[in-house]
């Protein structure tokens, strides 16, 4: 089953309007200077850019994504931005449940798939997060934190179409220590096999699941080759325009 890799960026808190504006210019020249790349590309700004960002990869086949939203449609939620607000300013994509969120704000595996329920209700495909931390690696329970994140933050009615899945484990996330082949490629095959028992086996097969946590252009060609694997989500290396295309041709998308 052949599934077209995704290489997303995921800008987290970076970027003033220049920098940030510079760095999408950037990416959409460097892909459209691939030419017709085997692979498909995300870029996720935080909300502040995510206009200017637009404006800046017109013509470029370069998605654009949010890293967060509320569940509710609209009203009283100081602060938040809804599905349909990240819809109507061009987004296809939002990123849900990063461990960061989950750290810093408490986000349960109920609460992301509220989101992810509202998201695909306004269009918007997810990219859920889920990867153990530290400890329970060490405790040997990276594959049933990962099983139970899928669980609980997928929404039942999820397709290949509007859900990807990204495996973060939290240990290799900007520490630039990353798990060994043998490790990334046992704790994808077991999501897969998660997903094909709670979405059923045809969504399984075609679903991405994107391995993330220091992802850089001198070890993409081994990660990204692996049988479960199927592209990127890039935090600190999305930042520079050269090493996030660095690692989509190392990849091997063009
Ligand atoms: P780094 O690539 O900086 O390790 O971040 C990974 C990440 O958290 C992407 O969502």
């Amino acid at each position: 089953m052949a599934r077209k890799k995704l290489i997303a960026g995921n800008w987290k808190m970076n970027g003033l309007l220049a920098d940030g504006t510079e760095l999408a210019k950037n990416v959409a020249a460097g892909v459209k200077a691939l030419g017709k790349p085997q692979c498909e590309f995300l870029v996720c700004p935080p909300f502040t850019l995510l206009q200017a960002v637009k404006k800046a990869l017109r013509g470029a086949k370069v998605a654009l994504g949010a890293q967060d939203c509320h569940f509710a449609e609209k009203g009283a939620h100081t602060g938040d931005i809804s599905p349909l607000m990240l819809k109507d300013l061009g987004c296809g994509y939002v990123i849900l449940g990063h461990s960061e969120r989950r750290a810093d704000h408490g986000e349960s595996n109920e609460l992301v798939c509220k989101k992810a329920e509202a998201a695909h209700k306004a269009g918007l495909k997810t990219v859920i997060c889920i990867g153990e931390t530290l400890a329970q690696r060490e405790a040997g329970k990276a594959v049933d934190v990962c099983r139970e994140q899928i669980l609980g933050s997928v929404p039942t009615d999820s397709t290949a179409s509007d859900t990807v899945i990204a495996y973060e484990p939290v240990w290799a996330i900007g520490t630039g220590k990353v798990p060994t082949t043998a490790d990334v490629e046992e704790v994808h095959a077991a999501v897969r096999k998660v997903l094909a028992k709670k979405l059923g086996k045809g969504n399984a097969n075609k679903m991405r699941i994107l391995y993330g946590g220091s992802v850089k252009p001198g070890n993409a060609k081994e990660l990204l080759n692996l049988p479960d694997v199927d592209g990127a989500l890039i935090g600190g290396a999305s930042l520079k325009a050269e090493d996030f295309l660095g690692i989509a041709k190392n990849a091997g998308c063009c």
